[in-house]
């Protein structure tokens, strides 16, 4: 592979969006952001300099950083922020990976506006699994507020209440023609050629909500996801959660020239809590140099939006994701681990926390809302857990008592228990190198069944099994799939369900894994797998380079 260089230069930008204007974050004044691209073994370095008066880090999410931690990003786990005037170069090589990946900042809600794609193509010479596209085109959803959302989640972290809902999803960053707009440029448009194949790039950075996806009148194939090909299968709709990304192939049909087709987003939710059930939509238009007398016939369509299904249709949700298979062939091989070393059990959901002194909360007997796993809501901690770990100075910054199991047990999908208040702490587990672990996620449905992204960073792991109701270790797991289960960097736990996953622990460092709904991580739904070194040299992390920034 080469080296690729970029600069990413933190800077504040004004945005019309919904009839009016704010100043948002962004890398190079872009909104969205820049695509980085490479090949798979490619080397890249991007320098990030920060201009604006808040601290940033930038995140690669799904980039499996082998050996180079250092370069992750998520603040005050992997790294110190990049306070204000600093800079800090992530340097890590791109291993065993191919397709769409995104970046975005990791640090409070910055990552509402700082986000773009990561286009990772094969190696020189390889060709796709799939036939050639036409073109490439991301699509990235993401949700807009009209109000300034750091104030917005500090005023939620003041009151411990929910905080307030977006006012828009976007498609790359444009709200589209259902929300109340003041120009056409708000819209996205896809222009394109009949008979011919695009492959999108879709990404969800939205915060807070699942998204399916349709465009009108068409079909997509889904070839990959999370930068992992997999068997190809063909479907109107497309379910992806906050933290995962999806290529789909687009066949444009012959025989309507000139002709335009919405496609759109909007919420697959299932939680207690209100959303924002609202529809962003772009225009896929056809364009035909030498029109034929199909073309008045097709301008005549209306402009009809895709069907979606209904916004809680977990049948729905569930169907697409266990129709996402790994390709597994010689070429592509499934390394699903098939012995097992560690086994975690850890319930996932949300709870009640005792208001601290400098907060007024308003929930019952002075609490506030919060999430836990295995009972226990992550604080994070003043410096980062990677450079406590790496320099042997846990004490006071981290324990490695997270616990295997939840500490009491009760019907996960039934009555709530009577205390549902959470622990919290800075609680790791600790793995030596090369664990072969097995990770069944249980939604414990306390204040409702909900379904929760849940990302881990530095690994892929592998979808083996998935269900409703409570996970039953006698019997499920003679279901699970070791040959060819999705593999990916983000799993949805079923609302009122689990899902059981397997990951071999052969990267060291210190690894975040949380809900990719930015409110349950700000809730704390979060917690850290440390991955001891291994003995041989290509098995430990090397030191830190030496622009790390300083807590
Ligand atoms: Cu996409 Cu921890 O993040």
């Amino acid at each position: 592979g080469i080296t690729r260089h970029y600069k990413f230069d933190i800077k504040m930008l004004n945005v019309t969006r919904l009839c009016q204007t704010k100043s948002i974050v962004t890398v190079n004044g872009q909104f969205p952001g820049p695509q980085i691209t490479a090949r798979e073994g490619d080397r890249m370095v991007v320098k990030v300099v920060n201009h604006v008066q808040y601290n940033v880090t930038i995140h690669w999410h799904g980039i499996r950083q082998l050996r180079s931690g250092w370069a992750d990003g998520p603040a005050y786990v992997t790294q110190c922020p990049i306070q204000t005037g600093q800079s800090y170069i992530y340097n890590f090589t791109i291993t065993g990976q191919r397709g769409t990946l995104f970046w975005h900042a990791h640090i409070s809600w910055l990552r509402v506006t700082l986000y773009g794609p990561i286009v990772i193509l094969p190696k020189r010479g390889l060709p796709y699994p799939f036939s050639k596209p036409h073109k490439e085109v991301p699509i990235i959803f993401g949700e807009w507020w009209k109000a300034d959302t750091e104030t917005i989640i500090n005023q939620a972290a003041q009151t411990g209440l929910a905080p307030n809902l977006s006012d828009a999803f976007t498609i790359n960053g444009l709200p589209g023609p259902f929300y109340n707009s003041c120009s056409a440029k708000d819209t996205f448009k896809l222009k394109v050629k009949p008979g011919r194949t695009y492959l999108l790039r879709l990404i969800n950075a939205a915060l807070n909500d699942e998204l399916f996806f349709s465009i009108a009148n068409h079909s997509l194939i889904l070839v990959e996801a999370d930068a992992v090909y997999t068997k190809p299968f063909k479907t109107n709709t497309v379910l992806i959660t906050p933290g995962q990304t999806t290529n789909v192939i687009l066949k444009t049909v012959q025989h309507f020239p000139n002709a335009t087709f919405l496609m759109a987003a909007r919420p697959y939710a299932t939680g207690p809590a209100t959303f924002d059930n609202t529809t962003t939509a772009g225009i896929l238009e056809y364009h035909n140099q030498s029109p034929t007398k199909a073309t008045t016939e097709a301008k005549k369509l209306p402009l009809l939006g895709p069907s979606l299904p209904i916004f809680n249709d977990t049948t729905f949700a569930r169907k697409f994701s266990k129709k996402v298979r790994s390709l597994a062939n010689s070429k592509f091989p499934a390394n699903v681990p098939q012995k097992i070393d560690r086994k975690f059990f850890f319930t996932v959901g949300l709870g009640l926390s005792p208001c601290s002194q400098n907060q007024n909360c308003q929930g019952p007997n002075n609490t506030k809302l919060a999430a836990a796993i295995n009972n226990v809501s992550f604080v994070q901690p003043n410096t980062a857990l990677l450079q406590a770990h790496f320099f042997n100075q846990s004490n006071g910054v981290y324990t490695t008592d997270f616990p295997a199991n939840p500490p009491f047990k009760f019907n996960y999908t039934g009555n709530p228990p009577s205390n549902i208040m959470v622990s919290s702490g800075t609680k790791v587990v600790a793995l030596p190198f090369n664990t072969s672990v097995e990770l069944v996620l249980q939604d414990t449905s306390i204040i409702g069944a909900e379904s929760h992204p849940l990302h881990l960073h530095g690994f892929n792991f592998f979808i083996v099994g998935q269900g409703f109701g409570n996970f039953d270790p006698k019997k499920d797991p003679a279901k699970f799939n070791l040959v060819d289960p999705a593999e990916r960097n983000t799993a949805g736990v079923p609302a009122g369900g689990w899902v059981a996953v397997r990951f071999l622990a052969d990267n060291p460092g210190v690894w975040f894994m949380h809900c990719h709904l930015e409110v349950h991580t700000s809730w704390g739904l979060k917690m850290a797998w440390i991955v001891m070194d291994g003995k041989g040299r290509k098995q430990k992390l090397p030191p830190p380079p030496s622009d790390l920034p300083k807590c």
